[in-house]
């Protein structure tokens, strides 16, 4: 099969395009013919070598975590998939593997794909959708009424908060550069601010809950912001949180959660049906092929796209 490898950690130009081996799916895993793949900050990452002390450097590694994609095979203890169910998900290998003709996952990735949207659509979705919703939902349990800001508004996980936001019925106040204005509001938040006019830390109205999608403040910096009982979250789990969280102590029921997104096929139905009742869209910014993996990575990694990036692979 074709596949996009690296042999070794880099820049975007470290990607080959080569043809290896189609996996072999064990018991516990579907084999699936990838359509389409969603490019996260995470991928890039892992190709700069960010994680390479927990998860080694098992060369040759095939990157990429979001696919939609087709079950062509699966393992004797499979019960929620049969071989020709369309399908979208995260992949639950140590690099992922999404950037091949075909996958291995096991039935915790997946969920059946939205009917109503495109595959490459479909391939956006996963991975930012179960990180919003695992965000507001159990670290934030965010409330009817509540307000909740999101810092970052106008990229993957952004933009997919926003909308979420408004079906838990929070009033939204989305952050994101005047470049991205328009688009942010094409969501409809209740309120918008620029972060390169406005200075975040001098707002008076509080919140109940500040998600720091793009990471730039930390629970410290800005739990003068929050009412009292209200949560800080970010996305980038790190040491100095354990530090915050002692500061918590003294901060009036304030609190500062991180969030790692955990595999749940019973979040990606859930998704999925807001997905078929219209109440979640996904904007994709720019479409690549997988030949053209580096422009992919390059333009991902400059971090001011407008929703997603998509590397289209069937
Ligand atoms: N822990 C987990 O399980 C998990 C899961 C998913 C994602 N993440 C992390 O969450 C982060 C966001 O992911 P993503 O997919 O949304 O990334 P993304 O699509 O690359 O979006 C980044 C957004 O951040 C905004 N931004 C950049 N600098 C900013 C600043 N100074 N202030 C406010 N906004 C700023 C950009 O908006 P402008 O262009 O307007 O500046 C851009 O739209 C990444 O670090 C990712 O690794 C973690």
């Amino acid at each position: 099969m074709k596949a996009a490898i690296i042999r070794k950690f880099g820049s975007p130009d470290v990607f080959e395009i080569t043809d290896v081996l189609i996996p072999k799916p064990n018991k516990n895993q579907l084999l699936v013919r990838v359509f389409a793949s969603g490019i996260n900050p995470i991928d890039w990452k892992q190709r700069k070598g960010n994680h390479r002390f927990i998860l080694g450097s098992p060369f040759p590694i095939i990157l990429g975590y979001d696919v939609c994609a087709e079950v062509v095979e699966i393992g004797l203890n499979i019960s929620k998939f049969k071989t020709g169910d369309i399908v979208f998900g995260v992949l639950n290998n140590k690099y992922g593997g999404a950037l091949a003709e075909y996958a291995l996952g096991t039935e915790e990735c997946f969920a059946l794909a939205p009917r109503n949207i495109r595959f490459d659509q479909a391939a956006a979705f996963p991975m930012v959708s179960i990180t919003v919703l695992q965000a507001l939902r159990d670290k934030a349990n965010l409330k009817e009424g509540q307000t909740i800001l999101i810092n970052g508004a106008s990229g993957g996980v952004g933009h997919i908060a926003i909308q979420m936001a408004k079906i838990f019925r929070a009033k939204v106040i989305a952050v994101s550069s005047n470049r991205n204005q328009s688009f942010v509001e094409s969501f409809e938040p209740n309120q918008f601010i620029d972060y390169t006019k406005t200075d975040l830390l001098k707002l008076k109205d509080k919140v109940d809950v500040f998600f720091d999608v793009a990471g730039t403040y930390s629970f410290l910096k800005c739990k003068h912001l929050l009412n009292d009982g209200g949560v800080y979250i970010n996305t980038l789990p790190r040491l100095k949180i354990l530090v915050h969280k002692l500061f918590q102590i003294f901060s009036r029921g304030k609190k500062v959660k991180t969030l790692l997104m955990k595999h749940s096929n019973s979040d990606l139905e859930q998704i999925s049906s807001w997905i078929s009742q219209g109440k979640l869209r996904v904007e994709i910014d720019e479409t690549f092929n997988l030949n053209n993996i580096s422009a992919a990575h390059d333009y991902a990694q400059k971090g001011h796209n407008k929703g997603k990036n998509v590397v289209i692979i069937n």
